[in-house]
């Protein structure tokens, strides 16, 4: 049985890696993915992969660090399809690999607009529509196990996605008795262009990540689909407040 039938859900940097991979498996659970992305040829292609699958989806382009076109974003699916039933806010982007010492002022608020704000706008957005529901709703941001954890030459990084998780559970405690429920996801690593651009595809460097990691490979992108369709499902309608590692056990030692 299709745990997401006709539920409206948006995944936000829809257009490539864990965004994409999540896209095709809510699809194929049954909901109609509202996929959102600054990258549009991209974006269109995910929707066409979700639609040529048996699923329903359509690409809008958004910038997650602009309040206006997310507010614009949200009011645009709730008048074309009635509600806003789930979220993942999952765009973000890597950060300068250098010690704080060696981080320009640009870079930390290039990450940080992106990767924390753009997750803060995404949720007062849909929150304001999920509140007026009478079926509430679910949300689902992309932290890291970074926001776990702390790892030396990535302060932007690592401090973005930590306060993804401080936002997830001060939000969640907010929401909690309106039958909205905030979650998050803490991939380790993950097969994606990202962590291409990050190894600089090297083989070399991508065999000393996963010595660290205990199940000694890397995700596919898929593997972080899974778990937040689950979340965004009545499946987890217990769960608010978490932020579950999906990391192969890295942050387990
Ligand atoms: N790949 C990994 O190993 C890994 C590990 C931990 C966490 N993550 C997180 O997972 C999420 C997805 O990353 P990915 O690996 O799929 O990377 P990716 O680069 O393949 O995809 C990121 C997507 O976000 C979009 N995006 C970037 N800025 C945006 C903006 N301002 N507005 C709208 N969309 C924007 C990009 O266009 C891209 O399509 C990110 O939040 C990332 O930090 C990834």
């Amino acid at each position: 049985m299709p745990i997401l039938t006709n539920k409206v859900i948006l995944v936000t940097g829809g257009s490539s890696g864990i965004g994409r991979a999540t896209a095709k498996v809510l699809g194929a659970e049954g909901a109609r993915v509202i996929v959102a992305d600054l990258q549009d040829q991209e974006g269109e292609k995910t929707a066409a992969i979700v639609n040529d699958t048996g699923g329903d989806a359509e690409y809008h382009h958004v910038d997650v660090g602009d309040y206006d076109q997310v507010k614009t974003l949200v009011a645009g699916i709730v008048e074309a399809h009635g509600s806003l039933d789930g979220a993942f806010n999952n765009a973000g982007i890597e950060g300068p690999t250098a010690k704080i010492l060696d981080v320009p002022m640009e870079d930390w608020d290039r990450v940080v607009r992106v990767n924390l704000t753009g997750v803060f706008i995404c949720i007062k957005c849909e929150i304001e529509q999920m509140i007026r529901q009478e079926n509430g709703g679910s949300i689902v941001s992309t932290s890291s196990a970074a926001g776990l954890i702390g790892i030396p030459g990535a302060a932007s990084y690592n401090a973005s996605k930590h306060g993804v998780i401080g936002l997830t559970k001060t939000v969640a405690l907010e929401y909690a008795s309106k039958n909205v429920r905030v979650n998050a996801v803490c991939p380790g690593f993950i097969e994606t262009p990202m962590l291409d651009r990050v190894t600089d595809a090297s083989e070399k460097i991508r065999e000393q990540l996963i010595k660290a990691v205990p199940m000694r490979r890397v995700a596919k992108a898929a593997e972080i689909a899974e778990a937040t369709a689950w979340l965004l499902s009545d499946k987890s309608s217990y769960v608010t407040g978490v932020s579950i590692p999906v990391d192969g056990g890295w942050v387990a030692q």
